[in-house]
Formats: C-alpha cells, sequence, structure tokens
C-alpha cells in the first residue's frame, strides 16, 4: 500500500507472520527520471532478506517501459515483479495505467508474453474486477494473464469505479479461482481473523491479500483480533515503528510520515478524540513519546 507498506511495516508484519512482502507500487517512469526521483524508488524498494519472498510492484501505462523496467528492477535482487492493474486513483488509471490497463485483456495478454520472455523472476499480477459495473471483464482479464505467463493473480474484489468502498464481491474471486491453474490470493474487505476465515472458505483462493486491516493492526498475521491487544502492546509496538521510520528516513521525515501509523495503534482510545489530534502534530520522538505516556495513563485511570 503507497504511503503504508515501506520496508519498517512490511518488516514488522513479516515478524508477525505475513506469507511475502509487496512493495509499494513504483510509477516506471520516476525510475529513468531524476537523481532525486531514483533515491525516493530505491528508499521504497528496500528489503530485508527475511521478507523474501519479495514482489517489487510496478506500474505505467507504456507497454515497453513497464517491461524494461521490469527487467532492470530484476538485478536489484526480488523474488518477483508483480504488475499494478488495479490502481484506481484518477490521475493513473485515466491516463491508462493502473486499473486502466484492464479495459483491454488482449493487449494485457501481450504485455504478459513480452514481460515473461525478458524476465527471469515470476511476473505476477494484481487486478480488480473490471472498470465498472458494466465492464466486469475479470474472467478475460485473468485468462489473458495465466495464458500469457503470469504466475500468481491477487484478486481486488472490487471495480475501478467502487475504488476502495462498497462491498466486495468475494464470488468473483471464487469464479476466477475454479477456472485459473496458477495460484489466486484474494483481497478486498479483509478486516478481521474472521474474514481470513470467511474469504478462505467462500473463494478456496491460495492465499489472502491484507490492506487496510493491517494498519496499526499487524497482529492480524499472528490471527490475533484487534480488541484482543491492549493498549500498552500497540504502544509498544509503535514506539519500535517510529524508531525505524527515524532510522530510514531521519528524524525529521520520519516523525512526520509516522503520523498516520500513530493514529491508529491507539484506536483503542474512542473517547479521547483531542489525543488523536495532537498525535496528528507530532514533529519528534519525545512528542509521541508524552503522548504515548499520556495515552496509558488515561486508559490506567479509566480501569481504575
Ligand atoms: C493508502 C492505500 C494505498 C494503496 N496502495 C496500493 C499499492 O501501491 N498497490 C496496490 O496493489 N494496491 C494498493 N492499495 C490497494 C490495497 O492493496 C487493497 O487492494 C485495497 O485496500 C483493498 O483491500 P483492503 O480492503 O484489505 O484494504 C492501496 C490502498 C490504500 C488504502
Amino acid at each position: 500500500m503507497d504511503g503504508f507498506t515501506d520496508w519498517p511495516f512490511r518488516v514488522i508484519c513479516r515478524e508477525l507472520g505475513s506469507a511475502m512482502s509487496y512493495t509499494e507500487f513504483v510509477n516506471v517512469d520516476e525510475i529513468v527520471h531524476s537523481r532525486h526521483a531514483q533515491d525516493a524508488v530505491r528508499l521504497k524498494l528496500k528489503f530485508s532478506e527475511m521478507e523474501r519472498p519479495v514482489a517489487f510492484q510496478i506500474y505505467g501505462h507504456v507497454d515497453e517501459r513497464l517491461v524494461e523496467t521490469a527487467r532492470t528492477l530484476q538485478d536489484w535482487g526480488p523474488d518477483i515483479i508483480d504488475i499494478n492493474l488495479g490502481c484506481a486513483i484518477r490521475k493513473i488509471a485515466e491516463r491508462g495505467a493502473g486499473a486502466g490497463m484492464l479495459k483491454d485483456p488482449a493487449r494485457l495478454g501481450r504485455l504478459f508474453a513480452a514481460l515473461s520472455g525478458a524476465v527471469r523472476i515470476p511476473v505476477t499480477a494484481k487486478i480488480r474486477l473490471g472498470w465498472d459495473d458494466r465492464s466486469r471483464n475479470y474472467l478475460e482479464v485473468a485468462r489473458a494473464l495465466e495464458e500469457n505467463g503470469c504466475a500468481l493473480i491477487a484478486v481486488h474484489a472490487r471495480t475501478k469505479e467502487q475504488a476502495l468502498s462498497g462491498p466486495a464481491d468475494w464470488s468473483a474471486i471464487a469464479e476466477i479461482k475454479s477456472r485459473a491453474r496458477i495460484p489466486i490470493l484474494g483481497n478486498g474487505g479483509v478486516h478481521t481473523v474472521a474474514d481470513i476465515d470467511a474469504i478462505k472458505r467462500e473463494t478456496r483462493c491460495d492465499g489472502v491479500m491484507i490492506g487496510r486491516g493491517a494498519i496499526g493492526h499487524p497482529w492480524i498475521f499472528t490471527r490475533r483480533e484487534k480488541e484482543s491487544v491492549s493498549l500498552s502492546e500497540s504502544v509498544d509496538m509503535a514506539r519500535r515503528h517510529l524508531a525505524m521510520m527515524t532510522e530510514l528516513y531521519g528524524p525529521r521525515y520520519g516523525c512526520l510520515i509516522f503520523r498516520k501509523h500513530a493514529v491508529r495503534y491507539v484506536h483503542h482510545l474512542v473517547s479521547v478524540g483531542k489525543l488523536r489530534s495532537r498525535l496528528v502534530l507530532c514533529s519528534n520522538v519525545a512528542e509521541y513519546e508524552s503522548l504515548f505516556a499520556e495515552a496509558i495513563a488515561i486508559e490506567k485511570s479509566a480501569r481504575s
């Protein structure tokens, strides 16, 4: 997930039992551009050996550039190159990248044939069900991908038009799975351990991809529901996560971009909205520490 699944967060998830890692997606155009852009890409694609298998995810709207980038990036050491065919962000999808590529399954077939010829490691895809309700062409897309060398498909069971809201249609994942010979990962609307069991039962998918359900709750990979994790456990994890982020990005930027994680780690504190709104203003470790201590004190006094 762009903006979330960087190296620190993925390492934490992996330690808690996630089966593999996908990097944040990378725009193929950034790789050929400025030195500054290349440095940002290197940060996004940083990984630890313990994360293997690790997939580098890329997106773009020009087939030749996707192939060229996949060929270049395989030498950076990932186990898999994943092509994003699901991004619904307007400036990406409407330019013909991400979910914009779903509109033409025959072209996707040609792209994957070229990728499998050019790249020696497995190439996989992340798809959606189609552009909108009137064009749910997921069976055609999955067939074109599989017939042209795609090694695995992760299916986000929503259309581009749905973006991230509305019900995920797991029955479509079941349809794809019943026809496919390659592994299929089910994704969309899996927020609890009970959801993991339900999507597996209903779709027979080979694995489950968890997105938003892991933010502030990486314990989902240990099969623990959110309610079973205490505030002090969460705060301990937040401290560690923050330390890894300041190490990777430097103290200033690390603290800044940790804000979106911090508010999710203290989800227990429904009644203290003010503390949450102060968390999103923290700009150094000491400020986080003092708010974490305050959160624990509030919880303690509520219990006594
Ligand atoms: C902030 C955010 C960033 C995302 N970035 C990516 C991305 O880089 N690549 C990708 O394949 N999907 C991305 N997604 C989509 C998720 O992988 C996932 O398909 C979607 O959130 C549905 O799963 P969920 O209901 O478990 O969250 C992103 C989602 C969110 C909320």
